[in-house]
């Protein structure tokens, strides 16, 4: 395809004719349906029960996490782990801008100032590199504290991403967190079923989430898990997701403030089911990008993400990386695709140029402008290998 004619091109010529495709559906059989409708006839449906526990165990067996607690949705998830790592108001917290919503919201939520970072091209996540460099430049540590020297606000905490599922470069994050005195949140949302170092995701930091909503690798309708190795947090997060009330057979006391964030039964009953199934979700995924790189190894106009080394990803979102610099050409071929039926994404508008977060502490988001302007993610159903043309 020469150059003029790119603005021509649509994704729908790796797929048969006719094809409509969205982004991300779940993949369900009739266990799913048998497990929830055992719950409604056990009359088993909300927060109490012990299905929710074993989802839990499930998890904690996957990630070798030693305590999980599951929640009604990632966003809250993260909610919590602030809170639990102490983030208050006026308090500032890392995290990239090439990312969901939900750490920046979860953060105004507890009057704390999300503060942009920049993300390298190899892996999507956190830049350790220039995160190294610009907290040297612009802050200082004072009584164990990380100040940042401008705003004079403390910088407590870090939230680092593992896009679409990739793992980010969490070992050297670490060190950094370590050397500035910055607890971690590892925003693992994406990455069941992704390894670094053939270590999971998600247990590295002081504080881990994942989301089980309707997109992501296996889904409980809606949901979240927290995870953490340290005892105390558990105990402090699994009393804050049940807003803090006592146990008790009839009593209603409650020890402090708390949230009803905690996972329904009826959720869990799903997530059983489909958490039997991640294993072979995650070969499907990885399969599926090896047809699409094969089926686009001519094509000129962009490369296909691959993996970080010393990772292995879940793939949880197929992505492509334009080879020009070029939004106009972005949007026309992501127009294209749509009036051919298939639903590709450009991704996440950077956080930074929401109206609300605006004015929001940042670095220089080299990597975020140029990544923002060339990533489109594709159709990435486990199940849609068989419809490739
Ligand atoms: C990276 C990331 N973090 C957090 C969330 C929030 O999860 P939820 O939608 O379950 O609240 C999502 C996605 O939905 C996500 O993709």
């Amino acid at each position: 395809m020469s150059n003029k004619n790119f603005k021509k091109f649509s994704f729908s010529c790796l797929f048969k004719k006719n094809t409509n495709l969205n982004l991300h559906e779940p993949s369900f059989d009739n266990q799913e349906i048998k497990d929830v409708k055992t719950c409604i006839k056990k009359k088993n449906v909300s927060t109490s029960g012990s299905l929710t526990k074993i989802f839990e165990k499930k998890i904690s067996s996957i990630i070798k996490c030693k305590h999980v607690i599951a929640t009604n949705s990632g966003t809250s998830a993260l909610h919590l782990a602030l809170i639990t790592l102490g983030v208050q108001k006026g308090d500032e917290v890392l995290m990239p801008s090439l990312n969901y919503i939900a750490s920046a919201n979860a953060c105004l939520y507890l009057g704390a100032k999300p503060h942009f970072v920049d993300v390298d091209t190899e892996t999507l996540g956190v830049d350790p590199k220039s995160l190294n460099e610009y907290l040297l430049k612009n802050t200082l540590l004072k009584n164990g504290k990380c100040i940042n020297r401008k705003t004079r606000n403390q910088i407590k905490s870090i939230i680092c991403l593992h896009t679409f599922g990739h793992p980010c470069k969490i070992n050297e994050i670490k060190k950094i967190s370590k050397k500035f005195k910055l607890s971690i949140i590892e925003d693992a949302a994406e990455a069941l079923g992704s390894y670094y170092k053939k270590r999971h995701v998600g247990a590295f930091g002081d504080i881990g989430i994942l989301s089980f909503n309707g997109n992501k690798i296996i889904t409980t309708g809606g949901g979240g898990a927290i995870l953490t190795n340290n005892y105390k947090y558990a105990k402090r997060i699994l009393s804050l997701a049940t807003i803090y009330k006592k146990k008790h057979p009839w009593k209603y006391e409650y020890d402090n403030l708390g949230y009803n964030y905690r996972m329904p039964s009826l959720n869990s009953a799903i997530g059983l089911s489909q958490i039997k199934k991640l294993k072979n979700f995650v070969s499907k995924k990885r399969r599926l990008y090896k047809i699409y790189e094969k089926k686009t190894s001519k094509l000129k106009l962009f490369k296909l993400f691959k993996e970080p080394i010393n990772c292995k990803s879940n793939y949880w979102l197929q992505t492509i990386i334009l080879k020009n610099d070029n939004i106009k050409l972005r949007n026309q071929i992501i127009i294209n695709s749509h009036k051919d039926g298939i639903k590709v994404r450009p991704v996440w508008r950077p956080l930074h140029k929401s109206k609300y977060l605006k004015k929001m502490p940042r670095m220089k988001l080299k990597n975020t402008q140029i990544l923002e302007n060339r990533l489109i993610n594709l159709p990435s159903s486990p199940d849609i290998t068989n419809i490739l043309s």
